[in-house]
């Protein structure tokens, strides 16, 4: 039950005074990198667009899909262009999300609307927040039948071969993928911590003072007993998260997301 808050978060934090089975499972979510070559039970994946389709959607608008990637050479195609990550390959199922304006734009010029809404930014971000939205509930659905997942943001470090791959049409985006498999049990992964809520919940206005650097230094700590615990090389958190952002190199390809999405149509006014 709290367990999952302590191990979240540590002995430090006191655990809240509710509780039930749906925190125990969102707390629970790990990335999962490694699953056995089983394919999904049936009817996983349409739960899972159920679950997803069921998240608020800005209006109603409904602006976003997914691909359904199963397909071996495909999927090898893509783990390459995501920087080489082979659970894109392993995984037996590889769900790609999109922001998509395509549809409602068809739709408006149907309806001889000039649908000119959809030339501003705002159309792409609102596809955007709620593309990610359906997504996490995919997520946490996949996860309460027992499946793993793990986000691939990867799939935008080379856009543009990533929309061919998918024959994507104009003013759609493959946001992220998501790959999807019953978790190999030899690899079992640990719950990762996050920062302490003093760093991110802030009360009434914003802050960024000593109390919440100091939760930073806390965390750092923390996360360095989590990598020693797991074997793996000890990183500070703030180092790891300040060389994510360092220049445009360690944007692996995506510094010209903007121009890209300029080239597929989006208007971004
Ligand atoms: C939008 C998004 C993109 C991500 N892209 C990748 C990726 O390309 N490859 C990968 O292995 N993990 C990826 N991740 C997983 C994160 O690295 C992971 O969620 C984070 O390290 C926290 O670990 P946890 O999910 O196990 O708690 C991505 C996560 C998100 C939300």
């Amino acid at each position: 039950m709290r367990e999952a808050f302590t191990t979240r978060y540590g002995a430090a934090m006191p655990a809240p005074g509710v509780w039930n089975e749906t925190l125990d499972l969102l707390l629970a979510h790990r990335s999962v990198r490694h699953y056995l070559p089983d394919a999904l039970p049936d009817g996983a994946l349409e739960a899972a667009i159920a679950a997803a389709q069921s998240a608020s959607t800005s209006s109603n608008l409904q602006v976003w899909s997914v691909i359904a990637v199963e397909d071996t050479g495909r999927k090898a195609r893509l783990a390459a262009l995501a920087g080489g990550q082979a659970h894109v390959t392993r995984a037996p199922l590889l769900l790609v999300w999109l922001a998509d304006l395509a549809r409602l734009r068809a739709l408006s010029a149907q309806q001889k609307e000039p649908g000119a809404g959809l030339d501003y930014f705002e159309a792409f971000l609102l596809a955007s927040v709620d593309v990610a939205l359906a997504a996490q509930n995919a997520a946490i659905a996949l996860e309460s039948l027992g499946l793993g997942c793990c986000y691939i943001g990867g799939l935008r470090n080379d856009a543009a071969a990533v929309s061919a791959e998918l024959a994507l049409p104009p003013e759609t985006f493959a946001l992220f993928g998501m790959t999807v498999g019953v978790p190999d049990p030899a690899r079992a992964v640990s719950v990762k911590p996050r920062l302490p809520q003093q760093a991110i919940l802030f009360r009434e206005q914003y802050q960024w003072r000593e109390e919440q650097q100091a939760a930073i230094a806390t965390y750092n700590e923390r996360l360095r007993s989590f990598q020693r615990a797991q074997k793996m090389t000890e990183q500070d958190w703030t180092g790891q998260a300040t060389k994510r952002v360092r220049d445009e190199k360690a944007l692996t390809g995506r510094h010209t997301l903007r121009e890209f999405l300029a080239r597929v149509g989006f208007k971004l006014r």
